[in-house]
């Protein structure tokens, strides 16, 4: 019989120095340094849900499917190092496997950096001290690059050069309490984020871009001291700006003719209200507002054939169960 080991629970994330260009396709280290943030609905209902769970059989189910338990991002490449360590702490023998099923709940995009994080967390509860925090990381970011965000919750930098790379919590999530992110969801077909790091390298500026992230984390690192949460967003919203830039530049086009249109409106809103939006690799806009404002943002949505939901940003994971 199969038997239930942990369960967790991680937030999704948005970037706010975006992520393009990655060192290769195992072990998926980010090329320049990046920001994030994590977030959840504002009654925590946005998450991804993992459990592990020993088995006779290796089996990864996300979202009701069937995983390629070998393919390229697959978490048994994780799981598997860690494997005769967890059954050892359960008192299982060798010949018995690590499954998991995970489930996104509600997300808008990012959930794969979630996904990365609820299984570190499964596995790191297991282990308690005695893991190595400067290689989990890295092993976590062969599932998702940015895994580091949704790992550690608030707002995050992640120093990177391709070869090296290390997550720095810089601010708490309740810092942001006064603030709501409005996700404005317009479609559910998006290209996949390799597609992105593929491409933004080949742009003629690109290694411009590597030089600015960072400056761009230095004064990030600032605004989180001085908790000018206003600024963050400001600095997201060049960002934004810079990157998909670069990506229409080289023919990722992920911003669509009706999001385009609706940052128009948010723009002309700057006049109304503060505002800052914020576009990632899928088909989002995501607006900062303060919280009074985020009824007329989700208004405005709507006239654009947008979904809206309300957002804040998250805290790190969390073990809900253990046997
Ligand atoms: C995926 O690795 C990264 C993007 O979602 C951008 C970001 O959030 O930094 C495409």
């Amino acid at each position: 019989m199969d038997t239930k080991y942990v369960e967790a629970r991680a937030y999704p994330t948005i970037g706010i120095i975006l992520l393009g260009g990655v060192s290769d396709e195992i072990n998926r280290l980010p090329l320049h340094t990046t920001a994030g943030i994590a977030y959840t609905g504002l009654n925590n209902e946005i998450y991804v849900k993992t459990d592990l769970y020993i088995s006779k059989n290796k089996k990864g189910i996300v979202n009701g499917k069937d995983i390629d338990v070998n393919s390229e991002r697959s978490p048994f490449r994780v799981i598997d190092k860690y494997k005769h360590e967890i059954l050892m702490r359960a008192g299982e023998d060798d010949d018995m496997n690590i499954s998991f099923i995970s489930e996104n709940v509600n997300v808008l995009s990012g959930s794969s950096d979630a996904g990365a994080a609820a299984i570190g967390i499964c596995i790191e509860s297991i282990f308690e001290y005695n893991i190595n925090i400067f290689t989990f990381e890295n092993d976590l970011q062969k599932i998702s690059e940015s895994a580091g965000r949704s790992l550690y919750g608030g707002l995050t930098i992640n120093h990177a050069n391709g070869k090296e790379s290390l997550t720095d919590h810089i601010l708490d999530a309740d810092a942001f309490d006064d603030y709501v992110i409005v996700g404005c969801h317009f479609s559910d077909n998006r290209q996949p984020s390799d597609v992105i790091h593929k491409n933004i390298i080949k742009h003629p500026e690109y290694p411009e871009r590597v030089k600015n992230s960072e400056k761009k984390a230095k004064e990030l690192e600032k605004l989180a001291q001085e908790r000018n949460i206003k600024k963050i967003f400001e600095l997201a919203e060049n960002d934004t700006d810079d990157y998909h830039r670069l990506l229409n530049d080289v023919g990722v086009h992920i911003i669509t003719g009706e999001m385009k249109n609706f940052i128009e409106r948010v723009k002309e809103l700057k006049n109304n209200f503060w505002n800052a939006y914020i576009v990632t690799g899928g088909t989002n806009v995501f607006v900062a507002v303060e919280k009074k404002n985020m009824n007329k943002v989700a208004d405005e949505a709507k006239n654009f054939n947008a979904k809206p939901v309300f957002l804040k940003v998250a805290g790190p994971p969390e073990v809900i169960s253990r046997n």
